[in-house]
């Protein structure tokens, strides 16, 4: 069952743990003028997410969802969300918005590009796109510019049901990289994308927001990936 924890003003982390797969589902419902959810969930996860975000605001209020890339986690529950709040519009890449389309799942999305900004309101959405997420297809990630929160996706997740401690954390974020990357080259280029943010916490999808010793953690990662 899905709990949810203010980690941040208006940012609201929502979460699950999985046993079987050993590792948590985050969502985050970001408060502002426009709502926004970022990563829709599974339709399995839907009643319990809703009830989290019902604590909150009214959810028929939502106007982003903000899709990372297409995978059931992220986006399993999209056209859920579409006949829950009339005026959600799916804020995805170019890839992710050719599956939607061709699956026959929506048509109504914001397709945005590397750099652009998404206004909110106080919170200002700046969408990076992930050349070749982990399954191979063009991804985005955003980065909150007002709380300089970097929501990472499957980037920068850990597993386990409690935050790994020491140098386990730093292992399993490592492993998890490397998985959600096809090439050291992509991995590469994308940390240089990040490490110049000025970033004060990274709001993972899977597992614990960081909100200390972040560019250790980028040396880590680029370090794995080059070796
Ligand atoms: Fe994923
Ligand atoms: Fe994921």
């Amino acid at each position: 069952m899905q709990s949810r924890q203010e980690i941040a003003p208006g940012v609201h982390l929502i979460s699950e743990y999985n046993p079987r797969i050993g590792i948590t589902f985050n969502q985050y419902l970001l408060l502002d003028e426009q709502p926004t959810l970022i990563s829709a969930g599974s339709v399995q996860m839907v009643e319990g997410i809703r009830r989290c975000i019902d604590e909150v605001t009214d959810v028929r209020g939502l106007r982003y969802i903000v899709v990372p890339h297409f995978e059931a986690d992220e986006c399993g529950a999209l056209t859920t969300w579409q006949g829950l709040a009339p005026a959600v519009e799916p804020v995805v890449g170019a890839v992710c918005c050719r599956q939607l389309s061709g699956f026959g799942l929506t048509n109504r999305v914001k397709v945005v590009e590397d750099g652009e900004v998404v206004e909110l309101g106080r919170m200002r959405l700046r969408c990076l796109t992930v050349g070749a997420e982990m399954h191979l297809w063009d991804g985005i990630i955003v980065y909150e510019e007002s709380g300089r929160i970097l929501f990472s996706s499957d980037f920068f997740s850990q597993r386990g049901e409690t935050p790994l401690q020491g140098p386990a954390f730093t292992e399993s974020l490592v492993g998890m990289f490397k998985m959600s990357m096809p090439s050291p080259a992509k991995a590469v280029a994308l940390l240089e994308k990040v490490r110049g943010l000025s970033i004060r916490m990274i709001a993972t999808g899977h597992g614990f927001p960081i909100t200390e010793s972040i560019p250790s953690y980028f040396d880590a990662v680029g370090m794995a990936c080059l070796s």
